[in-house]
């Protein structure tokens, strides 16, 4: 056995999963979120410790194995969070959350004194607000007290791996989330510290995601049931570990991950190519691999809100079951879902979403259907971006929320114009976290081996060639609809 944690941004999940690649076990536990102000979001890193342990005491209680038999645990964690350690790797202040978003002026200052380009050229992404570095320099701007006094800087699972083995690591996938390392040399970036006055020793070293950093502590052990030499991986970031946990292991693969935001994400080579920030560019958790990812902040949340504010006796499956009566197009009604500002392609915080072409004929069905269409258009233009850069998308892993509905899988196929694969029994980052562990402990040559093993298609939805030339001019329309709204903001 082995196990993949997932330490999320509401509760942490700790699977146990087979050598068949099965999950046998599964509990979870939550934590709180601190939003003292707008814009502000923390969580106290110890909440995650404590919660984790908690999460793997239950799962041993009740596991009917020998402790023994569970050989290894990886994590996946939520990115770009700053944890602030003393020079006892004491936590300094509550983490710093990747959807805080208090750093617009720290962003600037980065562009201003590192200058774009040039973070462009070493990151390969964007300064945004939920990125580590704007947070680091916020701490060093806003609490310069507290900031004299830090140490090291690691982000959230790092901390809690950090805490279970006594051995203090970041991992490239998530350190490529930090802005503070080169992505292609894989290493920090002297350069970006020493223009920022930020002292280099506050990056800790940096491993592979598969590579076994210790084992577990006696008194973690002796608190969790866990057998003390339980091999520890680093893991990776949500995002890679979702990747691994869809099997985007290899060049040609993508996946899009319909939850509460959205995410298009697929496998590259190469850690040169030129996107200029229209999507972010990271390090996977594959040895030399990276993946292109865009984002839609209110996906599965604008369905949500939407059922919300105009349907809220109607259960979710009542509003969805009636969409497929309504054509392709929704009848000329069309949404745009930036009801939270966005990221991709539009890195705008104020930016407004949209119903368009409304008329008396639009029942509730129209609505519900041109929502879903508009959500996935929104993830269509992270595919397009990649496809810009000469990739090849025929075929795209669909998984969160939006695979679990028949008619949100087949209109994703129409829209992305690819074969849209369902996964069986999807597990998230969870599983991605386990397969590093399973790879680590050498049950297979590579990851790819642990994911043909692990991973099995269940369904694949072909695209209707009529509903796909229908949404392709659509879509045209659909992509002029932002620049003609953009200031309806002011
Ligand atoms: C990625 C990002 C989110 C978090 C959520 O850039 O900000 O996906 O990783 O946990």
């Amino acid at each position: 056995y082995v196990i993949g944690v997932d330490l999320g941004t509401s509760a942490v999940k700790v699977l146990l999963i087979n050598q068949d690649g099965v999950v046998t076990q599964e509990v979870s536990k939550d934590y709180p979120l601190y939003q003292e102000r707008t814009g502000y979001s923390e969580q106290d890193p110890r909440d995650w410790v404590d919660q984790t342990i908690k999460a793997l005491s239950d799962l041993t209680r009740q596991f009917e194995g020998d402790p023994t038999d569970i050989e290894g645990i990886s994590f996946s964690g939520q990115m770009h969070g700053l944890v602030l350690l003393d020079d006892r790797n004491e936590v300094l202040r509550n983490a710093i959350l990747w959807n805080d978003t208090r750093t617009t002026q720290e962003c600037n200052e980065i562009y201003e004194r590192v200058g774009k380009d040039r973070l462009l050229d070493i990151t390969k992404n964007l300064a945004l607000e939920g990125f580590t570095l704007p947070k680091i320099l916020w701490v060093k701007n806003n609490e310069p007290d507290l900031f004299k006094e830090a140490q090291t800087f690691v982000l959230p699972k790092d901390y809690v791996r950090y805490r279970l083995t006594d051995m203090l690591h970041m991992e490239y996938s998530d350190a490529a989330g930090t802005l503070l390392m080169d992505v292609k040399q894989k290493e920090w970036s002297r350069e970006i510290c020493e223009t920022l006055d930020i002292h280099p020793d506050i990056c800790p070293p940096l491993v592979h995601s598969f590579d076994e950093v210790g084992t577990i502590t006696s008194e973690v052990a002796e608190m969790t049931g866990l057998n003390p030499s339980t091999r520890v991986f680093a893991g990776g970031a949500d995002n890679a570990c979702g990747a691994i946990g869809a099997g985007i292991l290899e060049e040609g693969k993508t996946m899009a991950s319909i939850g509460t935001s959205g995410v298009v994400l697929s496998y590259e080579e190469s850690g040169d190519k030129d996107f200029q920030g229209k999507a972010h560019y990271f390090n996977h958790g594959t040895r030399d691999g990276y993946y292109t990812m865009g984002v839609t902040l209110a996906a599965g949340y604008s369905l949500s809100w939407f059922k919300d504010v105009f349907a809220k006796d109607v259960a979710f499956e009542e509003l969805l079951a009636e969409v497929d009566t309504v054509p392709p197009g929704s009848n000329g009604l069309l949404f745009t879902p930036y009801i939270v500002g966005e990221r991709t392609p539009h890195v705008d915080p104020d930016i407004r979403g949209s119903f368009i072409g409304m008329d008396a004929s639009h029942r509730m069905e129209h609505f519900a259907r041109s929502v879903m269409e508009g959500i996935t258009f929104s993830l269509k233009e992270s595919l397009e971006i990649f496809r810009e850069s000469g990739k090849t998308i025929d075929t795209v892993v669909s998984i969160g929320g939006g695979a679990k509905n028949e008619s949100w899988l087949q209109l994703q196929a129409d829209i992305f114009n690819t074969r849209v694969v369902k996964l069986t029994s999807e597990q998230g980052p969870g599983m991605g976290a386990a397969m590093l562990a399973a790879y680590g402990c050498g049950w297979f040559e590579t990851l790819n081996h642990c994911a043909d093993a692990f991973l099995k298609e269940e369904k694949i939805y072909e695209p209707n060639v009529e509903n796909a030339t229908i949404y392709e001019e659509l879509f045209e329309l659909y992509q002029q609809v932002y620049s003609s709204t953009a200031s309806l903001n002011r």
